[in-house]
């Protein structure tokens, strides 16, 4: 199988590159690389040959592949993947980008929830498929076995979003902030002797100077957060709270029966792992031991964290879990509102679970 790789450079598609390199994924395809900026360049070292780099917006060398697997953003897509199709290729598109998500003739890959989705696709002559949006996915692995077992009614997601699901420059952006506001109060800290309110004083200050760096978020974000991620919708939500129920009904093949998911999307200081505060309004009745069961029984990366302060610190944080594969979901119990109002708290690695693994996980599911 000839899979052509465009965007493999980028932050995306590097951790896609190191994923498929630790589960020798290339050992079963013959991959060719693509770039828009360095053809005849050097692909990535991957421990074994490739071709010298091809043309990335060349309709021809994309034509003669089996599969042309994406990790260069929605712009490429939109200017290439339909001059593509134009040319009569008849092969897979797997995409991380997010333009043809929603299109009917896509589907959202997470396989380890909806392996049986996928397979009736292909046997449909589905041929686009496209990563989820990080968020979804990584609430779609920690609660999938709630959705499995037909639980749940709704769910508010609150969301704790990491710095690299705006981008890598982003992700330098918040360490420098974090590098200003030290630097402005070293001194201070320094001296066992300074008052706590001059320092906190001098930070307000720093990060509301002309001199803070804000150029890719717009506003401070180390020692804040941001209340409001990607567009604004006429409907008053943000896009990415939009896409918390349109994606999960599709990625669960649901979409014309879908169910209620909705909550407010929001930027802190984390690297790359996305949290989330749910609330699930469960359609019935159930002993929190067979819930903690279902979650748990879901996929082989989901692991339910005790409800207890000492695992939820150790478990159930960012650096926790970031750079991992593992989905722990904690905080389980029972709310006030009653015995059918659950609580959970989730952490998951956006640009593992969020973005790289489904794209490479849809590539060995072609090769079956
Ligand atoms: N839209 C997400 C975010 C990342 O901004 O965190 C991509 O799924």
């Amino acid at each position: 199988m000839r899979v052509g790789f465009v965007g493999w450079r980028g932050m995306v598609g590097s951790v896609l590159m190191e994923r498929m390199v630790a589960e020798q994924d290339f050992a079963h395809i013959e991959p060719i690389f693509f770039t828009t900026s360095n053809v005849g360049g050097k692909g990535p070292n991957i421990g074994k040959d490739a071709p010298p780099l091809k043309d990335a917006n060349s309709i021809d060398e994309l034509k003669a592949m089996d599969v042309v697997l994406s990790c260069q953003g929605g712009d490429y897509t939109q200017r290439v993947y339909y001059a593509l199709r134009e040319s009569g290729w008849q092969g897979y598109w797997i995409d991380a980008a997010s333009s043809l998500r929603m299109a009917d003739d896509a589907l959202i890959v997470l396989d380890p929830v909806n392996l049986d989705v996928i397979k009736e696709g292909l046997q449909r002559g589905v041929k686009n498929f496209i990563g989820g949006n990080c968020t979804v996915s990584l609430m779609l692995m920690a609660i999938g076995g709630l959705y499995r077992e037909g639980l749940v009614e709704w769910v508010s997601s609150m969301t704790y979003q990491a710095a690299s699901g705006a981008g890598a420059q982003n992700m330098r952006e918040l360490i420098a902030q974090m590098g200003k506001i030290h630097g402005e109060v070293k001194p201070l800290l320094d001296d066992p002797a300074s008052a706590i309110l001059d320092i906190d004083r001098q930070v307000a200050s720093a990060m509301r100077a002309d001199t803070f760096p804000v150029d890719q978020f717009g506003a401070p974000l180390a020692g804040s957060l941001l209340p409001y991620i990607d567009k604004q919708l006429d409907n008053c939500q943000s896009r990415e709270e939009w896409k918390g129920q349109a994606e999960t009904n599709k990625i669960l093949g649901r979409a014309e029966s879908p169910l209620a998911v909705d909550g407010l999307c929001v930027r802190i200081g984390a690297m790359r792992c996305h949290s989330q505060a749910l609330t699930i309004k469960l359609n019935r009745d159930l002993p929190l031991a067979d819930i903690e069961g279902i979650l748990a029984s879901a996929n082989d990366w989901v692991s339910v964290v005790p409800n207890t302060r000492a695992a939820s610190l150790a478990e159930l944080t960012p650096t926790a879990v970031t750079g991992s594969l593992s989905v722990p979901v904690g905080r389980l119990r029972k709310m006030n509102m009653g015995p059918e109002y659950l609580s959970a708290f989730t952490v998951g690695d956006q640009l593992l679970w969020g973005a790289a693994e489904p794209l490479r996980r849809m590539l060995r599911v072609l090769l079956e």
